[in-house]
This record gives C-alpha cells, sequence and structure tokens, in this order.
C-alpha cells in the first residue's frame, strides 16, 4: 500500500496534533452548549477523523451516523451525492455538529447541511479536517478546518480511492499512474 502513495501531504504526527487543536477549538466554542451535542460523522470518509477527535472531547455526546455516497469509486466528482443512510436520531432543539473528511467542491456538505437545517437543530456546524481552499462556494462555510490544502487528489486517514487506502496512517497523493 505504501509503495503505491506518490509523496505523503500530511504526516501522521501532524494529524495527531491538528486533532487534538480542533478539539480544543470546539470545546470552547460548545463550553456552554455541549448539553445534548449530536455529534454527526458523514460516512465512510470520516471515520478515522471522528474516532480520533470525539475521542479528545471532554464532554458527553451522541452520535448519529449519515452515509452518503458522492463518488462512483473514482477520483472525480462525477455523481450527485445521495444520502444512502440517513439519521436515525431527531435532531430538532439540538446542537449539531457535522464532520468530514474534506470539503471539496462543497456538492456534498452543502446537500447535508441543507438536509439538517430543514430539521431545526439549535445550531448546526461543520468541521473538516481537509479543505480545498476556494473550491466551495462561498455560502458553504466550515466552523472548523483541520488543514487547507492544494487540489490534489488525496487518499489515508479514511480518505479513499476506490475504497483503498482508508487505513493508510498518513495523508497522500497516490502514484497518478494508479488512477489515470
Ligand atoms: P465534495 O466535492 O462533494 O467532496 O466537497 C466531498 C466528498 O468527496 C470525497 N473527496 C475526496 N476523497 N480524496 C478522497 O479520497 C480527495 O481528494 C477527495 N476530494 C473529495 C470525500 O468523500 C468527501 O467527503
Amino acid at each position: 500500500m505504501q509503495g503505491d502513495i506518490d509523496r505523503v501531504l500530511i504526516s501522521r504526527e501532524q494529524i495527531a496534533q491538528r486533532v487534538r487543536g480542533l478539539a480544543d477549538e470546539i470545546a470552547a466554542v460548545y463550553a456552554d452548549d455541549a448539553a445534548g451535542l449530536v455529534i454527526v460523522p458523514i460516512l465512510a470518509g470520516s471515520l478515522i477523523f471522528c474516532a480520533d477527535l470525539i475521542r479528545c472531547l471532554p464532554f458527553k455526546m451522541r452520535i448519529a451516523l449519515m452515509t452518503i455516497s458522492s463518488y462512483r469509486d473514482k477520483t472525480t466528482v462525477g455523481a450527485t451525492p445521495q444520502v444512502v443512510h440517513d439519521l436515525t436520531a431527531d435532531i430538532r432543539g439540538r446542537h449539531v455538529l457535522v464532520v468530514d473528511d474534506i470539503l471539496d467542491t462543497g456538492n456534498t456538505l452543502g446537500l447535508v447541511m441543507r438536509d439538517l437545517a430543514r430539521r431545526q437543530p439549535a445550531s448546526l456546524r461543520m468541521c473538516v479536517l481537509l479543505r480545498k481552499k476556494g473550491k466551495a462556494p462561498p455560502s458553504l462555510k466550515a466552523d472548523f478546518v483541520g488543514f487547507d490544502i492544494e487540489d490534489v487528489f488525496v487518499v489515508g486517514y479514511g480518505l479513499d480511492y476506490d475504497n483503498h487506502y482508508r487505513n493508510a496512517p498518513d495523508i497522500g497523493v497516490l502514484r497518478p499512474e494508479l488512477y489515470a
């Protein structure tokens, strides 16, 4: 697997340090509002990030899973995102924090945020590990961002190509010939 990676963009040490920093930022914002907080990890990409993040948060929370399909197993943004598995919890009147791996074009999180806003949460915020700067519409703002990255296709730490590489500990750029 490591042989498929052209270069490491963000090392596991950098990720671990930034995840702790993000948790501190989140804890500060929710200091008075943590009661009843619902974390919504967007699967499958945020699986590993969210698992690490929530273990750094010092308060009780509930988890409500949501699965969105964005890609047809390739590196291009082809398909319109769709809710594959919806929340089973009612978020009306709750503070909600959506957690995702990457804000790229914003199609996926745009759909998620519009959909969840209609359910009348007390507040609705978004945390992403990665953001490809300037690609999402300005109206779609992440409240918490781990790293701004260049516009390259990345894998590892939950991010996949063809559903592989999610278990790679670093975030890296695939060798181009593997997806050409
Ligand atoms: P959009 O374009 O809708 O993309 O903001 C969000 C979803 O698309 C996937 N995505 C990526 N996955 N490397 C990946 O492994 C990337 O560089 C990448 N860019 C977008 C991801 O699932 C994300 O939730």
